[in-house]
């Protein structure tokens, strides 16, 4: 396994190699839910490349980026072990510049839901992605469905700049109990952590319902809020893939988010109807 660091090595580093690529961008600390990104990527493609970069940009002032963990080097052994061609590990300036041309996530789907609470952090998202596509130039692409909305706006982005990359979005990886994987479940305690299942459990039933065949989205979400209680939920929605509210569930078209506050810890969930 190569790890580069310098943009200009790995770009004439892949192009040399001249086979398919695929991609899986991280900011490291990788778990399962990584895993399997790199995991599918592995089975589609020929040349498997990883980039760990905890991206400024897509942090907002006051949201602690320095406290983000960073495990370089655990990171490195779990790209090994799971077959990984390349670790792209840059450093800050060999992605920004001090006069930087920017990119905003336009202004419907990218300042609702998470950014709402957190706008211009998909325009951090955006910015870094599209920099790292131009860097590695994948065939593929690998992003995970928990990430509804940044794989919404990835998609759309590669849709209107017209890039060459094929989007793949891979399945949420759950505990044994529904929770679903996420970097920030290290700081629920164990109390929180079963308050948390509310989470996954009122996406279940949302599902249950539509398998009985209730499709009122509004009725739906009465039933979701119950179960979430006493959360203090940030939002519970049910959309399209294209991100507009459905008042009526569209079968093979349809997502169900949640986010929610346990303790001092914001979750985010949803399920692909
Ligand atoms: O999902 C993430 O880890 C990040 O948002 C991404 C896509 C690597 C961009 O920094």
């Amino acid at each position: 396994m190569k790890i580069i660091s310098n943009v200009n090595e790995l770009k004439t580093y892949l192009k040399k190699e001249k086979k398919i690529i695929g991609f899986v961008p991280t900011m490291g600390a990788l778990h399962d839910g990584h895993l399997s990104l790199i995991k599918t990527a592995r089975k589609e493609c020929e040349l498997l490349v990883v980039s760990i970069f905890v991206n400024p940009t897509q942090f907002l002032a006051g949201e602690d980026l320095d406290k983000y963990p960073s495990r370089d080097d655990a990171d490195k052994k779990i790209c090994k072990l799971a077959g990984v061609d390349v670790v792209f590990l840059p450093q800050r300036s060999d992605i920004y510049g001090d006069d930087e041309v920017s990119l905003n996530a336009p202004n419907v789907r990218g300042f609702v839901l998470e950014g709402a609470t957190r706008p211009g952090h998909f325009d951090g998202v955006l910015t870094v992605v599209n920099k790292l596509f131009n860097i590695v130039n994948p065939d593929n692409a690998y992003f995970g469905k928990k990430d509804a909305q940044q794989l919404n706006l990835i998609s759309l982005m590669v849709k209107q700049l017209f890039l060459d990359v094929n989007i793949v979005a891979v399945d949420t990886v759950r505990e044994s109990d529904g929770l679903a994987l996420s970097s920030r479940n290290i700081y629920l305690s164990k109390e929180e952590r079963k308050e948390a299942l509310k989470i996954s459990r009122s996406l279940y039933m949302a599902s249950k319902m539509v398998q009985k065949k209730v499709y009122d989205t509004h009725e739906i979400k009465k039933v979701m809020s119950e179960i979430l209680e006493p959360l203090e939920v940030g939002y519970i929605e049910i959309l399209n893939r294209e991100f507009e509210v459905l008042d009526n569930i569209e079968i093979g078209n349809t997502i169900v988010l949640v986010e929610a506050l346990v303790g001092t810890t914001r979750l985010l969930d949803n399920i692909w109807l």
